[in-house]
């Protein structure tokens, strides 16, 4: 039962850890959970980046705020990135899993290495992350496991095969584990971005081209600026989300459900 004084959606009290959060959509949901009240902490590989990210994070949000290098795909580097927020916060409660490497090109364009490669980022990691995480959340019965997947979970583009095929399945484990964990006070659900305007697109963003397709496939006819899917995840990661279980929550402008 939520109290009816607290603010909605707020997160104080509450611990998560958001991967891939020096820059981009990370960074932005990681700004949103901390203003909603949550200690956050994100993580990257470039030790650097994420120095500078808790430096504007702290100035911005005031929360509290720290920061933990390692690559999502080092199994034991995440098992103990996980006991080291343990041990100093005492809980877990909120993954965002949304480290996800981006490489838009046909599946015969890739060596066998680069799919494994692509596939041990994008879902053997995440689904690794979710484990260990599920066993924290467990102990202390409340837990939210939120996934970036992508409209590509749901509709194909062409030529983006291996990228299509981890986020078809970032979605699957995301339902999977909803499944699992439902009696355990654990909800698993998944957040799907459409077109950003992010830096890793920050190519396609200047291309006229493309700005093109964006205008006539976006209904509301533009990119969607980072900042609008911070709201999302304070959503999913609240205590008021606590009967949605499963769900992939479309962040895309209305692109997949136009004709
Ligand atoms: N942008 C979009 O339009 C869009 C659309 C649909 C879905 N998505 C999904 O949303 C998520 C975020 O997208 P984004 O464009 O904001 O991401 P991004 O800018 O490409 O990456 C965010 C951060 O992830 C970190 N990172 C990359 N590989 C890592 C690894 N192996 N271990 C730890 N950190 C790693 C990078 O920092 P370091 O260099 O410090 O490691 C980077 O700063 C992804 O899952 C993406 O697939 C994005």
């Amino acid at each position: 039962m939520v109290a009816s004084s607290r603010p909605l959606f707020a997160l104080q009290g509450r611990v998560a850890l958001i991967t891939g959060a020096g820059r981009g959509l990370g960074y932005e949901m990681a700004k949103a959970l901390a203003r909603a009240g949550a200690a956050v902490v994100i993580n990257g590989r470039d030790a650097g980046r994420l120095e500078a990210a808790v430096t504007s994070l702290r100035r911005e949000t005031e929360a509290e705020v720290d920061a933990m290098a390692f690559d999502v795909a080092d199994y034991p580097a995440a098992q103990a990135a996980l006991a080291a927020i343990v041990a100093r916060y005492g809980r877990l409660d909120i993954l965002v899993n949304n480290v996800g490497a981006r490489d838009r090109r046909p599946l015969d364009a890739f060596t066998p290495e680069e799919v494994q490669q692509l596939i041990a980022t994008d879902l053997i990691a995440p689904a690794l992350l979710a484990r260990e995480a599920a066993a924290i959340m467990k102990r202390q019965g409340h837990g939210r496991l939120i996934f970036m997947t992508s409209i590509v979970g749901h509709v194909a583009n062409r030529g983006d095969s291996v990228y299509t095929a981890a986020k078809g399945g970032v979605t699957g484990l995301m339902r999977a584990l909803a499944v699992d964990h439902a009696r355990e006070g654990i909800t698993s659900n998944a957040i799907a971005p459409g077109m950003f305007a992010t830096e890793t697109n920050a190519h396609l963003v200047t291309d006229a081209d493309f700005s093109r397709f964006v205008d006539v496939r976006v209904p509301i006819g533009r990119w969607g600026k980072p900042e609008e899917i911070g709201a999302a995840a304070v959503f999913l990661a609240s205590d008021e989300a606590s009967f949605v279980n499963g769900h992939v929550l479309t962040v895309d402008g209305g692109q997949t459900v136009r004709m």
